[in-house]
């Protein structure tokens, strides 16, 4: 008769052990390109979950998956001011299970300060960004919707915004390496929903757009130079053009006419 009461424990025990697994693979999948594969934040730009009362408030967190969370926070005395969007596409019973894997997580404080940095190469990620080098998993280059100042010929596309300093808004290199990972911007995350940039790709734009924050405030007229510039060299190429189609015209039936005695 003992038994036979142990099976529902040991049923249950397993039970909670295949969601407690379910949940750190279902934590991995849709919320470490952000917070980290150990839930460890990156310092300044996204919060930890881990060490993080909040993050272990079961309530709090479902909430935060289900409605999305934004504007000021302080973890361990660092404020975040970020984005994070709702996440419909975690169904419910993911979100406990992941919420019950956060729970288990101890302390992780210490472990903040060991981010492994991104490391990345800011010059390919300017000729990522320019659409110089492909994408390799074939997403549009950045400058097809972002300007930045002094980049580009001709600046760049208008839709998204200009990223001159968006280093210095979100989060610096690391916070932005992960926000490009996983872009909480609608019509970004559309346009890379199928072709996510790697790592890498993400590193080197992040240390490309960290580079350029870093550099001086370039005067608007840098631009009106260029469209004088590129205004004049179109002018001459339809100059020429005209010059060229005036060569070519078909000569008249006098024209004609007078070659045909003189042979
Ligand atoms: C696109 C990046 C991104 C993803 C993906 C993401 N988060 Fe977040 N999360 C953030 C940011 C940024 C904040 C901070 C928002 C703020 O500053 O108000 C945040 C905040 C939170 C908070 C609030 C922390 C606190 O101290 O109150 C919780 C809880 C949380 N996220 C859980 C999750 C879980 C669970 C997942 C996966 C299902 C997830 N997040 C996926 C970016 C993300
Ligand atoms: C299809 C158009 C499109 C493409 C391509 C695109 N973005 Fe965006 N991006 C947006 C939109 C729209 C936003 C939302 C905020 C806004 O209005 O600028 C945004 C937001 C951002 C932000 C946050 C800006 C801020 O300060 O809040 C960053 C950083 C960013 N994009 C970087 C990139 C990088 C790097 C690439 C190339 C890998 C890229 N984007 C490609 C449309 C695009």
């Amino acid at each position: 008769m003992k038994g036979a009461k142990l099976i529902p424990l040991a049923l249950a025990l397993l039970l909670g052990l295949a969601l407690a697994q379910d949940g750190k693979a279902l934590y991995g999948q849709r919320c470490a390109a952000c917070h980290g594969s150990e839930a460890q934040g990156v310092p300044g730009a996204i919060p930890p979950l881990a060490g993080n009362p909040r993050g272990q408030d079961e309530a709090h967190v479902l909430k935060v998956i289900k409605e999305g969370i934004s504007g000021p926070l302080e973890v361990a005395g660092t404020t975040y001011n970020g984005v994070m969007p709702p996440m419909p596409q975690v169904t419910e019973a993911e979100a406990r299970a992941i919420a019950a894997y956060l729970k288990g997580l101890s302390g992780g404080s210490q472990e903040a300060q060991a981010v492994p940095q991104v490391q990345g190469d800011p010059a390919l990620g300017r000729a990522l960004y320019l659409g110089q080098r492909p994408l390799q998993n074939g997403g549009a280059p950045c400058q097809a919707c972002h300007t930045v100042a002094g980049v580009g010929f001709l600046g760049g596309g208008s839709m998204g915004k200009d990223l001159t300093d968006a280093a210095k808004r979100l989060g610096g290199e690391a916070g932005l390496a992960a926000l490009l990972k996983n872009p909480a911007f609608p019509v970004m995350r559309e346009a890379y929903r199928d072709k996510p940039l790697t790592d890498t790709e993400a590193a080197a734009l992040a240390a490309f757009l960290a580079q350029v924050s870093q550099e001086a405030p370039r005067p608007p007229s840098l631009y009106l130079g260029r469209f004088l510039v590129a205004g004049l060299a179109l002018f001459a190429l339809l100059l020429l053009y005209q010059a060229a189609l005036w060569q070519m015209r078909p000569k008249s039936l006098a024209e004609r006419i007078r070659a045909q005695l003189r042979r």
